[in-house]
């Protein structure tokens, strides 16, 4: 039986226990119809939900590699130029998945973030001072989303001239909530597909530092990123590190706003601001679940056997929120530890900007107070839209005033 949950209605962002206890009750493992995606296995709980993530063996990204069709196959009416973009790190397994993870995870390794802080406090100190003061605006326009967009533009050394039209290229693909709105990102796919395959040129002749020259240049033995490969991963590093960000920052906002004692003791305490958001990542989930796995074979998960090409989907909200693994589960301790939630996943597809989207938080999370000290919410918390986007969770609006 499909669980008759919608993960996407309002009601259930707003307020997720009580369906996910239902989910729980229904068993580890339950079918349940996800958009896009249609009917597949959900995992409710902490331990399944970890148990597919670090099982490569039984669960895989590329149906191909479990019998079915490759992405490629399987969408062949796709427009040409999207091809490549299949080739990316999220949908492949074993040795492919590893060179390419290989060749870019120094460039994310806190060391490679600790170098950029300079540079993510200056975006957020430009887009916070102009700011328009005293009337109504919406902070996810004009802040949570630009934000992020523009740190990955300095991440992979974009000219500053073009980083409006990549903004704009992208963000349509920050929208896709239904088959339609997936065509509405194809054009500014397109653009971003010609702009890049020059721009690998241009950094191959100028050596202009950033992510994309040490992709270019990336080497591992005599193993090198071909065009189709470096475009794949650009393009993943985008998907993966914009919208993902701009809700984990907009879920840290929504947190304090409603709470300004909260907001107000870990201005005096920044070392607590680390704990408030992992608690964050754990409590509201801004990635509710990741891409699918296939099965491998008849294997066992969560109680039932699976077949070979079954497909199932981690459910990290479920996980974050499952009273038997986390101490209240239900409610936000801001200063809980340990806290080892799932929200960047686990195993061999684990995020590769954990320390990016925890540097950008902390940032945005202590220049907001700091600036703007008496920053407040316009309308009621509870009248705030959610954001209707696949496996996000976040707020779509979020009207406040400002003043120095
Ligand atoms: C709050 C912020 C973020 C969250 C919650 C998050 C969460 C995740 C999760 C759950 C996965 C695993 C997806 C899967 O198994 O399908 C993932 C993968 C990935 N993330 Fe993040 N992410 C965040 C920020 C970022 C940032 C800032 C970047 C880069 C700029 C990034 C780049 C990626 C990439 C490239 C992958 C694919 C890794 C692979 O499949 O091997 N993410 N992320």
């Amino acid at each position: 039986m499909t669980a008759p949950l919608d993960l996407h209605s309002p009601d259930f962002l707003r307020k997720p226990d009580e369906g996910l206890a239902m989910l729980r009750s229904q068993g580890q493992l339950v079918r349940m119809k996800l958009p896009i995606i249609g009917e597949v296995w959900v995992t409710t709980d902490f331990d399944t939900a970890r148990e597919l993530l670090v099982d490569a063996e039984n669960f895989v990204r590329n149906p191909a590699n479990a019998g079915g069709l490759s992405l490629e196959q399987n969408y062949w009416w796709f427009p040409r130029f999207i091809h490549p973009l299949f080739r990316n790190v999220t949908l492949m397994d074993g040795e492919d998945l590893q060179r390419l993870r290989r060749l870019v995870i120094g460039a994310f390794s806190s060391r490679g973030i600790d170098a950029m802080k300079p540079a993510i406090e200056r975006i957020a100190d430009e887009l916070l001072d102009a700011l328009p003061q005293d009337r109504e605006i919406d902070l996810v326009d004009r802040f949570n989303r630009r934000f992020p967009m523009l740190v990955i533009c300095e991440l992979l050394g974009i000219p500053e001239e073009d980083r409006p039209k990549i903004q704009r290229w992208m963000e349509p693909l920050g929208r896709v909530s239904n088959p339609f709105t997936v065509f509405r990102a194809l054009p500014g796919l397109y653009h971003s597909n010609r702009y890049f395959r020059r721009d690998f040129e241009t950094v191959r002749r100028t050596g202009r530092p950033g992510l994309i020259k040490e992709l270019v240049e990336a080497r591992d033995g005599n193993d090198k990123l071909n065009d189709d490969e470096l475009l794949a991963m650009v393009t993943a590093i985008f998907i993966g590190g914009f919208d993902t960000t701009t809700h984990l920052i907009g879920n840290c906002f929504m947190t304090l706003l409603t709470d300004p004692t909260l907001a107000a003791s870990l201005q005096e305490d920044l070392k607590r601001v680390n704990l408030f958001i992992e608690e964050v990542l754990r409590f509201h989930s801004p990635v509710m679940f990741t891409n699918m796995f296939h099965a491998t074979g008849p294997v066992k998960l969560g109680g039932r056997m699976l077949e070979r090409g079954d497909r199932v989907v981690p459910l990290l909200i479920g996980a974050n929120r499952d009273p038997a693994k986390f101490d209240g589960a239900t409610t936000f301790q801001a200063d809980r530890k340990p806290n080892k939630h799932l929200d960047f996943g686990i195993g061999v597809h684990m995020c590769i900007g954990t320390q990016l989207a925890r540097a950008e938080a902390t940032v945005a999370v202590n220049r907001l107070f700091t600036k703007y000290p008496d920053v407040h919410l316009t309308q009621p918390a509870d009248r705030v839209p959610m954001l209707k986007r696949i496996g996000l969770r976040g707020v779509a609006e979020m009207p406040v005033r400002v003043t120095r």
